[in-house]
């Protein structure tokens, strides 16, 4: 099988998640924890870009974060879990980083322009707010990371990520200029060129069947949520026609009735899927209710782990814990790969040591 890679992905933290964060990347993540080395990062002051005059809200929904991804099953023993503002290399990357990179270009980003655009900043943006997808490029690059687990809208930090690892490497590390990316390392650059893996699933759509689901827009499913609330939520997804009857033919299209998306994703067996989609198109016997009762179990069955693990992780002292262990393991992946990348560019003076301590 594959050699095992060094791993980083990692998330803006939002509050608490929902069944959308699990399909759309919380479960990939739990699948590569066993076979790879995998730092799961919690990006606090990316919070800033936005939220800056709400930093207690900021450090609250870490510890949110921390506890729900630790809930749906990331396992400390396993991967790292660790906080983005604890580990200094990550700032000194993206200082340096900055100079290799035309400001036109970051400006250039077109989920960055999207950002811009949907959150109505027009003119009025902290010159931080471009800086983070500087420092997003830091967040890999100091893992040495090969591969980065994100859902489609990062593919653009991911291109601008590989562009100054490549500028970094030929500038500072005697790369040549034609290398092919994958011969970078033994060619002597400190940085692989790293790789996005995009999920399958992006996006999951909310229970209002219009939005993808968001805890803002009130159509998500939470992993809080009680085995009734969940029940009661999926009992009012829309399914695409008024009044239907079981014996109505209905419309098994997930992009016309969301509760089909639901279907796919969250019922594993197979045969079960199709017997229900086929009876269901044909109007053979089968009410909304009935395939609403079997999704809403499916996602309660999914959730009942996370619930228990999640009971475990309820004192915040818990969840600090894991995150003082988790950041002192980013910090000695990440040291090494600033000694290095110092060394290169020369400013490298003095080796140096340092330890975390609990509050
Ligand atoms: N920008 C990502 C988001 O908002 C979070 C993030 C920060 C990230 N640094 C990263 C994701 C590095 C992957 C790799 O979702």
């Amino acid at each position: 099988m594959s050699e095992r890679q060094r791993i980083l992905t990692g998330d803006t933290p939002t509050g608490n998640l929902h069944i959308g964060h699990w399909v759309g990347s919380v479960k990939r993540r739990v699948e590569l924890q066993s076979q790879h080395e995998c730092y799961f990062l919690i990006a606090n002051l990316h919070a800033y870009t936005t939220r800056a005059d709400d930093p207690q809200a900021i450090h609250q929904d870490c510890l949110e974060v921390a506890r729900d991804v630790l809930a749906m099953g990331v396992d400390p023993n396993q991967a790292s879990l660790f906080v983005q503002s604890e580990v200094p290399a990550l700032a000194e990357l993206t200082y340096l980083f900055a100079m290799l990179l035309p400001f036109n270009r970051v400006m250039r980003n077109p989920t960055l322009k999207d950002e811009l655009q949907v959150k109505g900043l027009a003119e009025n943006y902290s010159f931080g707010f471009p800086l983070y997808t500087v420092g997003q490029t830091a967040d890999i690059l100091a893992f040495r990371a090969h591969s980065v687990p994100v859902g489609e809208d990062q593919v653009p930090h991911l291109e601008l990520t590989r562009e100054v690892a490549r500028r970094f490497n030929k500038m500072y590390c005697g790369v040549p200029d034609k290398a092919a990316d994958e011969d970078h390392e033994s060619l002597g650059g400190v940085f692989p060129i790293p790789v996005a893996d995009v999920g399958r699933v992006g996006r999951l759509v909310g229970t209002d069947g219009q939005n993808k689901m968001s805890k803002s827009l009130g159509n998500a499913i939470q992993i809080i949520d009680t085995p009734k609330q969940v029940k009661k939520k999926i009992g009012k997804i829309y399914t695409g026609q008024d009044s239907r009857q079981p014996t109505d033919p209905g419309i098994i299209d997930p992009e016309k009735n969301p509760l089909f998306q639901y279907l796919d994703i969250f019922i594993d067996d197979e045969s079960t899927k199709a017997d229900i989609r086929d009876r269901y198109e044909r109007g053979d016997h089968i009410g909304d209710g009935e395939v609403k009762m079997l999704v809403a179990d499916a996602i309660n069955e999914l959730l009942e782990p996370m619930r228990a693990r999640r009971a475990a992780y309820e004192d915040d002292a818990v969840v600090r814990e894991v995150l003082l262990q988790g950041t002192a393991q980013a910090n000695q992946a990440c040291e090494k790969t600033l000694a290095m990348a110092k060394e290169a560019a020369g400013t490298g003076f003095f080796n140096r040591t340092f330890t975390l301590n609990p509050a």
